[in-house]
């Protein structure tokens, strides 16, 4: 097998497609299975829509048992050369995907804004913008898949090696898709896996693509990629006998279904499922730092899809109305548009399912008793000068909700949309206590000048990533995923690839 891309193949490359209504056409109705393009094995297909304005964007491959077979099967005869091919020429290899990606990620942000409503400039861009350094991070750490030499005794050559686990599956959502998938897919190949990825039902096209610019450079069969919905085409895939590990980002629902699926198989699984991710900020907080890491904790750019959205704002009493003044003045500002219009800071819920969703917790928090502080503007459609076409799309102004009760379901459960809970408190101790008074623990973050409360408040607030005076995103080599109803294992470290990517054998030598 040859792995390395000679320049004449170079020439041969892909090259970047800024339409994206034409991108997603050529990639209708399509699985990448082997390397190649394929129809679903029943030629079905789903319609996949524009959020903003109804527009067909294209027909996705239906992917049911037969497709999943047909993947694992090239999955499985791909991975065996893959994990007899030197760990750094591996790596080299992914090192490669992300240099391709970068060249791509105009087209791949514009795919991404146009299939789930995401703003191009605030979110899709940022989105592309990072797949590349995933691919070299995980590339880098090729050589890092070492076992150890175990003092058993003088007379036994004793020792352990890392193997990979053979064909991975990788279940992903909507939101962020191709950066998921970037933090499943590059430790599981770098580490000599194949995978199977089944991509989300609202988003299928700019994963599909980042697939097929992938295959131009890795073996055919190593990454393969089926789009369909979680029972018909996730669920066999879970369940298929050649797949040895699980990775999904998703609802706590589905990611439950999942593990039972697993533990009938005994396989492994990593399941990042989600929050409702406090923040706590302190009288003493310096107010514009602590509304500005508001308004991008929680995502407000991104509709607040995001599974460590800064969804419970607790503010201690001293700060609270100047803050709620401040953070609805800023998000006031957030423009609301097109999300294809540079001028867009926001774009659309991705689904009509989620825009009900999102709408039926904003009925349910006023009808608490809630007073719902709406921000922004819904984007002009006719008058104006605003576009007619935006009329039907999924567009929800951010929404404060000051004054809920405490046992609202606005305070405990995963909105997922643009809306925020501001709760006032009175001490230290009363904030942590709510703050932990919750089935997630995904992320968290305490705003304060004192280093002793900041401190004292990482170590105790309940979450896999917590963070003090600011508000960052996953990024590689930090270790990522949380704790309680949140899910189970971290992503995006060189631990994750070896805890979740591979098995340790033991080996031992008898030189006796
Ligand atoms: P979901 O968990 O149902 O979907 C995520 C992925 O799982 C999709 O690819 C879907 O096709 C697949 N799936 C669904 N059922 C499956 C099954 N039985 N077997 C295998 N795969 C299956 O999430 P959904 O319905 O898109 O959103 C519902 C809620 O989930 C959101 O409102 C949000 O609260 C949460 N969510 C959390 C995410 C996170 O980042 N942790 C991402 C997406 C949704
Ligand atoms: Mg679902």
């Amino acid at each position: 097998m040859s792995t390395q891309a000679s320049a004449a193949d170079a020439a041969d490359r892909l090259s970047p497609n800024l339409d994206p209504w034409a991108l997603a056409r050529e990639l209708s109705a399509r699985h990448l299975i082997g390397g190649k393009l394929v129809p679903a094995v029943s030629g079905r297909t789903f319609e996949v829509r524009y959020p903003a304005t109804l527009e067909k964007v294209g027909e996705a491959a239906y992917g049911e048992a037969a497709d999943v077979a047909a993947a694992v099967d090239a999955a499985v005869m791909a991975q065996k050369a893959w994990a007899r091919t030197p760990a750094r020429e591996r790596g080299r290899l992914m090192a490669e995907c992300g240099r391709i990606l970068e060249a791509h990620k105009e087209e791949l942000a514009r795919l991404m804004a146009l299939e789930t409503g995401k703003a191009l400039r605030t979110e899709s861009r940022v989105e592309a913008g990072v797949l590349a350094d995933a691919f070299v991070f995980f590339g880098g750490l090729a050589s890092e898949l070492k076992g150890e030499t175990v003092p058993f005794n003088p007379d036994m050559m004793t020792m352990t090696v890392r193997e990979p686990i053979g064909v991975v599956g990788a279940i992903i959502p909507w939101n962020v898709p191709m950066m998921l998938m970037a933090y499943k897919i590059a430790p599981a190949l770098t580490a000599g896996n194949a995978v199977v990825v089944k991509s989300a039902e609202e988003a299928p096209f700019a994963v599909l693509r980042v697939c097929q610019l992938m295959n131009q450079v890795l073996p055919a069969g190593l990454f393969n990629i089926l789009s369909g919905y979680g029972p018909e085409c996730g669920q066999p895939l879970v369940a298929h006998p050649k797949v040895g590990k699980i990775s999904f980002t998703g609802s706590v629902e589905t990611g439950r279904l999942i593990y039972k699926a697993a533990a009938e198989k005994l396989i492994p699984v990593t399941l990042e499922l989600g929050g409702k991710s406090p923040m706590v900020v302190m009288d003493d907080a310096d107010l514009d730092k602590a509304v500005a890491g508001a308004v991008s904790g929680m995502r407000f750019t991104r509709q607040g899809q995001s599974c460590t959205a800064a969804s419970r704002i607790y503010v201690q009493a001293g700060l609270h109305d100047r803050f709620v003044e401040a953070l609805k003045a800023k998000v006031d500002a957030l423009v609301m548009g097109d999300p294809l219009d540079e001028k867009s800071d926001i774009g659309t819920i991705v689904s009509l399912q989620q825009f009900d969703r999102v709408n039926g917790y904003i009925d349910r928090g006023r009808a608490e008793g809630g007073r719902a502080h709406e921000c922004s503007a819904l984007p002009a459609t006719g008058e104006k000068g605003g576009s007619e076409k935006l009329k039907e799309g999924y567009f929800v102004r951010p929404v404060i909700f000051t004054g809920l009760p405490k046992d609202s379901r606005l305070i405990r459960e995963e909105i997922f949309g643009p809306v925020t809970c501001v709760v006032k408190f009175e001490t230290f101790e009363e904030a942590l206590e709510q703050a932990n008074d919750s089935d997630y623990g995904l992320a968290a973050t305490i705003w304060t000048r004192d280093l002793k409360t900041g401190l004292d408040g990482a170590r105790r607030l309940e979450a896999g990533f917590v963070q003090v005076n600011q508000n960052l995103v996953v990024m590689p080599n930090l270790s990522y995923g949380g704790i309680k109803q949140s899910g189970l294992g971290k992503e995006a470290t060189l631990e994750a690839m070896l805890e979740h990517f591979t098995h340790k054998k033991t080996i031992i030598v008898n030189l006796g």
